[in-house]
């Protein structure tokens, strides 16, 4: 999200209502993890967070796995403005090592159009991996436009924009506990 679009100021928590609680999302996290334990068992994984919406999930859904696993990162910028209806991705940093022959799991923030999660697998696939799944916190089925899917999904949630747990409105509320709905005076221009 652009800088430019910043608020004059950032709202309080306190004027936020919360979609998901810490508690909510931590008991979600830890069946995920679970769920990945269970199907790589045996097996070492990757995962492949998405600059830097997925910094938090990560660190939260990689102590809730039980199997050998390192971390590698993605970095992304898309044009989802008015100026720019095309959704183009670029890619603004690359993997540092080598996917090939691995079990990569691509971990999001959210799936939203679908865009960002459809240009990634197939920046991932040309590495050969051995397998390739995708863990998404949230999926806002509502604006998708490329049909790709969560292997692994904490919530679907209603066409609203949140902010917290990682995602962001320019760059601010990404330490917020919990997941909340931003108002509309969180749009302000400032
Ligand atoms: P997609 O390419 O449209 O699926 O967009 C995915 C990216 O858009 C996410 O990684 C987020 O950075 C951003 N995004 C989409 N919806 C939200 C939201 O409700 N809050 C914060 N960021 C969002």
């Amino acid at each position: 999200m652009s800088t430019n679009q910043l608020p004059a100021a950032p709202l309080a928590a306190s004027h936020m209502k919360v979609l998901l609680t810490r508690e909510q999302i931590a008991r979600r996290v830890a069946e995920m993890g679970r769920e990945i334990s269970r199907d790589f068992h045996g097996q070492s994984v990757v995962l492949v967070g998405v600059l830097k919406g997925a910094t938090i999930f990560l660190a939260e859904l990689a102590r809730r796995i039980e199997l050998d696993a390192t971390f590698d990162f993605f970095g992304v910028s898309s044009y989802a403005d008015s100026t720019h209806r095309s959704g183009e991705v670029r890619l603004t940093k690359d993997v540092d090592t080598s996917l090939e022959g691995r079990n990569v799991i691509l971990v999001e923030d959210i799936l939203d159009t679908g865009l960002t999660m459809n240009y990634l697998k197939n920046v991932v696939m040309t590495h050969q991996p051995r397998s390739f799944k995708i863990a998404a916190l949230l999926d806002k089925p509502a604006r998708r436009i490329q049909p790709i899917e969560a292997d692994y999904l904490g919530f679907t949630i209603p066409n609203e924009f949140v902010v917290g747990y990682g995602l962001d409105y320019a760059e601010h509320y990404r330490n917020l506990p919990d997941i909340c709905i931003l108002p509309p005076e969180g749009y302000s221009a400032g």
